[in-house]
Parts: structure tokens; sequence; C-alpha cells
């Protein structure tokens, strides 16, 4: 399976201090844990004694312990410690079976296929999704979720790269239908699709919007860059009309990242890198109210799609042209051989 061999964010890094946390990616139990360096491990959440879950139990000096015979591991994943048998050196085969982890962007990252993941796994391990706002320091960055939504991860990708519904679903916020005191328009302008090697750009994407950010004074035409950038995350950059924001030089980058939990269920986090100055920046609580409020006008909608995975026979939806972000991501999924979440 091609996804196990990217990297998906699977918990904020701040949720996992000193206990086993367990999380989902695939199909698959984990178990995170800091060991004594404060480095995460991601294991196979199923002790190879009596297949217990590792997150029943403790991490003690740099080990986890089993919840159920005590069992102690080493972060190599060795078995170090058997409490029954205190003289009973464990063989090598005595081993909990590790994925990789690392951190970035305030999440746990974990890559299950590669080379690290045990004997039967030696598939090639992607790069992890880019992110170049992360590096800008004009930028505040700050994450919002995890969201669980009932849905693919493909699903949740493609209404992000969406347009269409601004007028409809964010109503008020991201569009508007026109009136006749209004120059709103729910019209989808031309914009440039093109493939890249971790999925797609679409630029020249313009909105009309009545607030599109916490520092909106005015409506306001948006232009937005979206890129997809692993098969399951996204990111989009929207700047404004300068004329239409209370701060100057208002720009933002948002960061979708998606767990496929199991192929119709996902956990989502968005990070927001949005320009700032020491004196005038929204509050963490404001940034997040802002994206929180989007959000929960996707979720009902992105939960009542049937089929839940994201049909990649081009003939089995319907499409116009305003929808050639979507339909470029669905010949993107099918060309890299996605199977998980699609159908
Ligand atoms: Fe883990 Fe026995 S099941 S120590
Ligand atoms: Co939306």
């Amino acid at each position: 399976m091609i996804e196990a061999s990217h990297w998906h964010p699977v918990a904020l890094a701040e949720s996992v201090t000193d206990h086993p946390v367990a999380v989902t990616l695939l199909d698959q139990a984990v178990v995170l844990w800091r060991g004594e360096v404060g480095i995460v491990h991601a294991w196979a959440d199923q002790c190879p004694h009596r297949g217990a879950r590792f997150s029943l139990g403790k991490v003690i000096g740099g080990k986890l312990e089993c919840g159920y015979h005590g069992w102690q591991f080493a972060a190599s994943g060795q078995c170090l410690f058997v409490p029954a048998m205190p003289a009973f050196t464990a063989p090598a085969t005595h081993c909990a079976r590790r994925f990789q982890a690392r951190e970035a962007y305030g999440l746990i990252w974990v890559c299950t296929g590669g080379p690290n993941a045990g004997s039967s796994n030696t598939g090639s391990v992607f790069e992890l999704p880019s992110f170049a706002a992360e590096s800008d320091a004009a930028l505040y960055k700050l994450n919002c979720g995890p969201y669980d939504v009932a849905t693919s991860a493909p699903r949740v990708v493609e209404n992000f790269l969406d347009m269409a519904h601004f007028g409809f679903v964010h109503e008020g916020w991201l569009g508007s239908r026109p009136t006749a005191t209004s120059t709103a328009s729910t019209t989808i302008s031309d914009y440039l699709v093109e493939p890249t090697a971790t999925g797609l750009v679409a630029t020249n994407c313009k909105a009309w919007q009545p607030r599109s950010n916490v520092h909106s004074t005015a409506p306001a035409q948006v232009e937005y860059r979206y890129e997809v950038t692993a098969p399951y995350c996204a990111l989009l950059t929207k700047v404004p009309d300068p004329a239409s924001v209370a701060l100057a030089n208002f720009r933002e980058s948002i960061g979708l990242f998606v767990c496929p939990l199991t192929s119709e269920s996902s956990r989502v986090w968005f990070r927001l890198a949005v320009a700032h100055t020491e004196l005038n920046r929204a509050s963490d609580d404001k940034l997040r109210d802002f994206q929180h409020t989007i959000f929960m006008q996707d979720k009902p909608i992105l939960e009542s799609q049937q089929p839940k995975r994201l049909p990649l026979d081009l003939q089995a939806e319907r499409h116009t042209a305003a929808d050639k972000a979507s339909s470029a991501y669905r010949r993107h999924l099918a060309g890299m051989g996605i199977t998980f979440g699609v159908c």
C-alpha cells in the first residue's frame, strides 16, 4: 500500500508527554511515547508477548512498560526485562514493531511502511509534506484541531480545494450570493491547475468574500493559491485586497493535515500561519475560533457525502470546469496508486 510509505500526521506534538498515547493510522493501532531525551517513538500498539495494547502501559525511565505483565521495552523496541523471569535475557525476537516517527509543524508524523518499520516493510519513504510558511519569520503559527470527521481523508482534501461551495456553506463569511444591493458573486473565474510531483498547484483562484479572515473590515476580492503536498495534505495561501483588512500587508497560509484513521474516517488539523505585528495580532483563541467556525460549516456537508470514499473514476460523479482542481486531485491519486479512502 503506497500510502503507508508517506508521512501522516497523528497527534499534536504537545499531547505526547510522559504517558503513552493511542492513535490510529491507516487502520493500524499505533502507540506514541516519548523516551529519555524527548524523542517520540511510534510502535504498533500491540505487545509481542500476548497482544495487549502498549498504550495501557507506562513510560518508566526511558522504557515502555506493558500494562499486562510488565515487560519493559527499550527505545530500540527490544525487550529488556521480564518481571516474571528477572534473570531471563530476552532474545532479539522479543521486540516491539517500530515505525518511523518525527516531529514537525507542531505535530507528530508517522510512516508505517518505511525501511525501519520491520523486516517485511522495505518501501521507500516520501518527503514530509512541505509547508513553506513554516520558515517565514513574519508569519505567526498555531494549530487548530484535532477534528474527527466521519469521512475519508481525500473527501476532506477535495473540499479544501473547492471554491464553488463558499457562497452556500460559508455564506456571509467566505462567500455570498449576489443580491440587488451587493456585488457578491458565486461565479468561479477561470484558474490555472498544474500537476506537481506531490499533487497539484492551483493559481489565480479568485473569490469574493464578505469576511475572509480575522482582520477583515470589508468584503474583498481574495486571491487563493492551493497546493496538494501529499495524498492527504494540502495548503492554501490567501492574499486579500489590502483595502479590506485592518492590518497592513496581511496574508496567511493554512496547512491542511489529514490523518487517514480508517478508509472512511479522518482526523484533521489546520496549521495557521498569519501575518502579524507585535502589537497587532489576533489572540490564539480568536484565530482558532475563526477557523473553527468555518470548519464546523464544512463538517456536516463532508459527513453527508456518499460514498464516503472519494470516487477516482471520473465518470462516477458529475463535474464542471469550476471543479478542475478536484478532478486533477482525483487523477493524481489514481496515478499514484492510492487505494486508501478512495473507491
Ligand atoms: Fe505485554 Fe504480557 S502482554 S507483557
Ligand atoms: Co468549506
